[in-house]
């Protein structure tokens, strides 16, 4: 697969095949992705790759702590306090295609909340990547982190394999350093799901569109 198709067939994939990935595999995709770039070289990323019990012990945690209604503590907003417009509506209709793909309705709040305890599931993925960032480190390191993600999702997708970057899993940081035993030290900018696509499930059969180049892009001479 060339570049340009990695990157316009990769999607956030929400449910997997119930198949191991390789270890060779992902050692390939993280291997490949330590070539992107970064401001002086300085290559801030963290990585825990997480499968098996301790998979399961971030699932089954996060779970609980959304149960019990505990506060949210992330490491940072991910998302603005208010949103406006163009940002409010692409939300919306993200948020829109999602249910519609999964069937769920907007009066069926248990519905709604299986669908987003389906990320502490990671989707059904095998695999679960957590990235994390020293916290005294500037804001330059995040888009670093940022390029490097993009990396994963491209390399897996060039393997046959499917991701979904999830700020979901940001919710709870103490609770995940405490059970990868990592220090307060390093901040949780994100999870993903990493896995074999299950193809035929609708929620990885619609898309969402982009906005067109000019809507975004000035030329100057
Ligand atoms: C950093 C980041 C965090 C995200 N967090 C979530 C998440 O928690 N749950 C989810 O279902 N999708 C999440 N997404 C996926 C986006 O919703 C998705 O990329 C976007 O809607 C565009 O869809 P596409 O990737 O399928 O083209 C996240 C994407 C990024 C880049």
């Amino acid at each position: 697969m060339n570049i340009i198709e990695s990157i316009t067939t990769r999607y956030a994939c929400r449910a997997y095949l119930d198949k191991p990935v390789n270890r060779s595999d992902l050692e390939k995709i993280l291997d490949t992705a330590r070539w992107s770039p970064s401001g002086v070289n300085t290559q801030p990323w963290r990585v825990a790759v997480v499968t098996g019990k301790t998979r399961q012990r971030i699932t089954d945690t996060l779970t609980q702590a959304r149960e019990d209604k505990l506060p949210k503590n992330p490491d940072y907003t991910y998302y603005p306090a208010k949103w406006h417009e163009p940002y409010k509506s692409r939300r919306k209709n993200t948020g829109l295609s999602l249910y519609a793909a999964l069937g769920i309705q907007k009066n069926d709040p248990d519905s709604q909340k299986n669908a987003w305890y389906n990320n502490y599931r990671f989707f059904g993925a095998p695999v679960g990547l957590l990235f994390f960032i020293e916290k005294d480190m500037g804001k330059g390191s995040w888009v670093d982190m940022g390029m490097f993600l993009q990396s994963i999702m491209l390399v897996a997708n060039g393997l046959g394999l499917a991701t979904c970057p999830q700020a979901s899993l940001i919710e709870y940081p103490d609770k995940i350093r405490d059970i990868l035993d990592i220090s307060d030290n390093l901040h949780l900018v994100t999870g993903m799901s990493l896995g074999y696509p299950d193809k035929t499930h609708p929620v990885n059969n619609y898309r969402l569109d982009r906005e067109a180049v000019n809507s975004f892009t000035s030329w100057y001479k």
